[in-house]
């Protein structure tokens, strides 16, 4: 593999790890939301999208022969637990942790866009699909009352230190 490829293989590693965590803590927040209140159907609306993005990324991994992160299980896990905790705290913290998280993948998305220019057309089309929607996540979360929820300051920034955390280890584990 070359350098280029070596690094491409590497972001789709993480996003596809991105994609199944943000899947993860959606269950694990309508776990304890069930389905019925209005912002439970928010998140049941944004958990769609990111069954897509996830698709969208295996289906990538697999034509390109790239495997997934091992941390997988650790994703599997921490992203359900993340999403009940915040969810038992209230519906406010539950959007606490996503305008936290999609922070985090804006940023995260756009580094990647710049790093590939015109490199991968493909990859770069889908990040950008998907980056428009993360900021909408983003929108709906904070119009839903995030900035309310109890120690919102200290909330979201141990998540977008964790969400950081958690893209460096999936960019080589
Ligand atoms: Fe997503
Ligand atoms: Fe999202």
């Amino acid at each position: 593999m070359t350098s280029d490829t070596r690094q491409r293989a590497s972001m789709l590693r993480v996003d596809q790890a991105g994609e199944y965590g943000a899947t993860r803590i959606y269950a694990g927040q309508l776990a304890v939301m069930g389905q019925s209140s209005a912002d439970a159907r928010k998140i049941a609306r944004m958990a769609d999208q990111e069954a897509r993005h996830r698709t969208l990324f295996d289906r990538m991994m697999v034509e390109r022969g790239v495997r997934p992160t091992a941390l997988q299980p650790l994703w599997n896990v921490a992203g359900f637990a993340l999403g009940a905790a915040t969810a038992l705290i209230g519906p406010k913290a539950a959007m606490a942790c996503t305008a936290a998280i999609e922070t985090e993948i804006d940023r995260h998305y756009g580094e990647q866009l710049d790093q590939l220019g015109e490199d991968d057309p493909e990859l770069s089309a889908a990040i950008g699909e998907f980056r428009a929607e993360e900021l909408e996540h983003r929108d709906t979360a904070i119009k839903a009352g995030a900035e309310q929820a109890p120690a919102y300051p200290l909330l979201s920034g141990a998540i977008r230190l964790g969400c950081r955390i958690a893209i460096r280890l999936s960019r080589h584990i």
